[in-house]
């Protein structure tokens, strides 16, 4: 595997590549969710380069950017195990110039949701993803489904500009208890991993209801509000269709149950698409 920090020692290392590239952005301190991105990637293309990149333009003032986990060791036995090709860690300096042209995210379906309660967070997580893609050349990039928002704008993005790149939803995964795994799973403490449960919990619940026959979008909130409870604040619940329209009946095939909360020190989110 090689390590590339710089944009020049990546392009070296990508002339060493003949075939199709898969390609995986994280911001690090993988776990089996990013894991099974970089295993689907790695059997789908001849090469497999993943990034490692905590961006400071998609945090706001007073995120975590600095106390952001940050494993470069472990990470890279993990890529190398994995069959990583490339592994592209670069400093802030190599990724970003002062007074830079940016791209923002869409007015509406940018700023609902985690664009309404993170503004400004979807523009510097495009403005990265880009610079990423380009950079990667790749044929084929792989998102994970549990940030679902995200993963709807990116498909725009490459839309809109044309990107020359397949984007590949992937599933959630999730640990035994269902919550669903993300680096910021770290911050729970005590009880916390209990109550951080009710996430998936009330997802199970509207599913459950769903199967039962109820389409109707406010009584499913209703019940997963109640019991999301164990959560210290709800941020938003929320059912939309994929390309996040507002729903008042679900619609099969066609709609993402979104949630939002705080427990303890992390924020979480989950989805459930059905
Ligand atoms: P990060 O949170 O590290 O996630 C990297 C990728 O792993 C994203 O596509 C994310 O959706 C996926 N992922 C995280 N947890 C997952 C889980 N439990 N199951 C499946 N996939 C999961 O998302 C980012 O980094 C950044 O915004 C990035 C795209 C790298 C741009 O900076």
């Amino acid at each position: 595997m090689i390590i590339a920090r710089t944009i020049e020692a990546l392009q070296e290392a990508k002339k060493t590549l003949q075939g199709s590239i898969g390609f995986v952005p994280t911001m690090g301190a993988l776990h089996h969710g990013h894991l099974s991105l970089i295993r689907q990637a790695r059997e789908e293309n001849d090469h497999l380069i993943v990034s490692i990149f905590v961006n400071p333009t998609q945090f706001l003032e007073g995120e975590d950017l600095d106390s952001y986990p940050r494993r470069e060791e472990a990470d890279t036995r993990i890529c190398e195990l994995a069959g990583v090709d490339i592994l592209f860690m670069p400093s802030i300096d190599q990724m970003y110039e002062a007074d830079e042209l940016c791209i923002g995210a869409p007015a509406v379906r940018g700023y609902i949701l985690e664009g309404e309660k993170r503004p400004g967070h979807f523009d510097g997580m495009l403005q990265v993803v880009m610079k990423l893609l380009n950079l990667s050349g790749a044929a084929n990039a792989y998102f994970g489904k549990k940030d679902a928002q995200q993963l709807a704008l990116i498909t725009q993005m490459v839309k809109n500009y044309f990107m020359d790149v397949n984007i590949i939803p992937c599933e959630i995964v999730r640990d035994d208890n269902g919550l669903a795994l993300s680096s910021r799973n770290v911050y729970l403490e005590g009880d916390e991993k209990n109550r951080a449960l009710c996430l998936s919990r009330s997802l199970k619940r509207a599913s459950k209801m769903v199967m039962a026959g109820e389409l109707d979008v406010e009584a499913i909130k209703k019940e997963m509000l109640e019991v999301l409870k164990e959560a210290d604040t709800v941020e938003y619940v929320a059912i939309v269709d994929r390309e996040f329209n507002a729903l008042e009946k679900i619609e099969i095939g066609n709609t993402i149950i979104l949630v939002a909360a705080w427990v303890g020190k992390p924020r979480l989110i989950d989805n459930l698409w059905i």
